[in-house]
């Protein structure tokens, strides 16, 4: 299970990290466009601050088959492991089945269906991910999507991965994880709302409550 930050904040990414079991960060171009920052700027500060096997996903920005290689090639040049993500579209299927004759990874992203999803492991993308919370938005079922893509590409297509994306609850996120997904990304909100049941907080006050009633300190 493979577990990812959805952000292109560096210092969010460094808090997070060390804290939380990530593989690493997903972006997108809205994401990257938040902090103002150059695309390949932002990769590169990121990957010089996760570990040397974390994964880096970033979109390309084209929207014909051609423009689209082409900008993966230019953001691998920089970041060699870079997996790219591709929107499942007409054209985004045509670089996907290029990239994959060029054995470069890519994720097959803005996915609103599961026939759309398939299709793009059909074609040879490494990853796949469907909008959990728009798919949701629409008055739709995203843990539904994501349960028969699951079953789709565990059957037919089992070196592509199911990634979850999209999501503002913690339920989304478990549902994802218990329909067998192998990766989720999530933003830090998200992340964080995964820690703060203030029932921790209470549980944490009353350890220190007896153990400083009994012995006056609070470290061993
Ligand atoms: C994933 O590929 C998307 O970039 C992202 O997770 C979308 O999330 P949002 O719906 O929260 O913007």
């Amino acid at each position: 299970m493979e577990f990812y930050l959805d952000t292109a904040d560096v210092a969010e990414v460094k808090r997070l990290a060390a804290v939380l079991p990530i593989k690493g960060v997903t972006t997108n171009p809205s994401i990257v466009a938040r902090g103002k920052r150059d695309m390949v700027s932002v990769l590169q500060e990121l990957a010089s601050l996760l570990p040397a096997d974390s994964t880096l996903f970033a979109q390309v920005i084209a929207r014909e088959p051609q423009a689209m290689v082409e900008e993966a090639l230019k953001l691998r040049a920089v970041i060699p492991d870079l997996v790219v993500k591709v929107p499942v579209t007409h054209n985004g299927l045509t670089a996907i089945k290029q990239l994959t004759q060029l054995n470069i990874p890519t994720l097959g992203t803005a996915v609103y269906g599961a026939g759309q999803g398939f299709f793009a492991a059909l074609a040879g993308a490494s990853y796949i991910a469907p909008y959990v919370n728009r798919v949701d938005s629409q008055g739709g079922d995203g843990i539904g999507l994501v349960t028969e893509l699951q079953k789709l590409v565990g059957l037919h297509c089992p070196a592509s991965k199911v990634l979850a994306a999209s999501f503002r609850t913690p339920r989304q996120v478990l549902d994802c994880m218990l329909a067998g997904c192998q990766a989720i990304t999530v933003d830090p909100q998200v992340a964080e709302m995964f820690l703060l049941d203030p029932a921790v907080d209470d549980a944490l006050k009353r350890f220190d409550h007896d153990w400083s009633a009994a012995f006056g300190t609070l470290v061993l």
